[in-house]
């Protein structure tokens, strides 16, 4: 899915190597926690992988297609079709409503029945009762939420979800999350989910810690007793 991919960006103090020749692989139905420090490089990798970024070397695959040989078009098509992405500032359109910002992104998608389907996604996060509420009249969990249900309600094979559960109580951060575990299991969606929460991390059958734009299998070193380097075995390097 991915190989030696590197990102790097002019900035203002020099070139600055955000991601650092990383390969990966993503199996269906796989779930990955991407863990690691503030600045490590987690969201652009998520981006990256997702092919919202273009990697400045290296390889990276999509349902099987290699994205350096689509155009940004192709490439969007693709994520459309096959790529959920719930980002760490959600992203949602100001000027529509919780049930307008979910299904654009099904008519977007072509898919059928959108708003039926958005509706579901709704309930699903709990939110049937704010579905004409404005993304600032709802609060931070709320807008998270939103963006869960519009990432996966168009049934992606693949969800990228960057901190899916920051901005949540545990309660609700539970349920977030037993949602996606459970479109895991039943739709085989593969999870990809960066975290800071060792408990969402640890539901996950893979950990893997950025560091500075490295890529190391295995939980954080710091993660005390979630440590469990067996979990880590099943995310090969290509
Ligand atoms: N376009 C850019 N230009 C310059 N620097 C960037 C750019 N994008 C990211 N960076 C820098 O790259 C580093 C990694 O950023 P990234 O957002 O991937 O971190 P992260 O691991 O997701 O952190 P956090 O846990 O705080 O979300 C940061 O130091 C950031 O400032
Ligand atoms: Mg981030």
């Amino acid at each position: 899915m991915a190989r030696n991919v590197s990102y790097a960006v002019d900035a203002p103090g020099g070139r600055l190597e955000i991601v650092k020749d990383i390969s990966l692989e993503l199996n269906a139905g796989q779930t990955l926690a991407i863990v690691g420090a503030s600045g490590s490089g987690k969201t652009t990798l998520l981006g990256l992988l997702a092919g919202l970024e273009t990697p400045t070397a290296g390889d990276i695959w999509l349902a099987g297609r290699n994205l350096g040989d689509l155009d940004e078009d192709g490439r969007a098509r693709l994520r459309r079709a096959r790529v959920g992405f719930v980002f760490q500032s959600f992203h949602l359109l100001p000027s529509l409503t919780a049930l307008e910002n979910v299904m654009l992104a099904l008519e977007i998608g072509r898919i059928d029945q959108p708003r039926e389907r958005a509706l579901q996604a709704l309930r699903q996060v709990g939110l049937d009762h704010r579905l004409d509420h404005y993304p600032r009249q709802l609060s931070g969990g709320e807008q998270q939420r939103v963006a869960i249900a519009r990432a996966f309600a168009g049934n992606p094979a693949i969800l990228f979800a960057d901190e899916p559960t920051g901005n949540l109580d545990r309660k609700t951060g539970d349920a977030v999350a037993d949602l996606l575990f459970d479109l895991n299991e039943r739709n085989g969606t593969a999870l990809v989910l960066v975290t800071h929460d060792p408990r969402l991390a640890e539901r996950c059958a893979d950990v893997a810690t950025m560091d500075d734009g490295q890529l190391r299998f295995g939980p954080a070193e710091d993660a005390g007793q979630t440590d469990s380097p067996a979990k880590a075995a099943s995310v090969s390097r290509t």
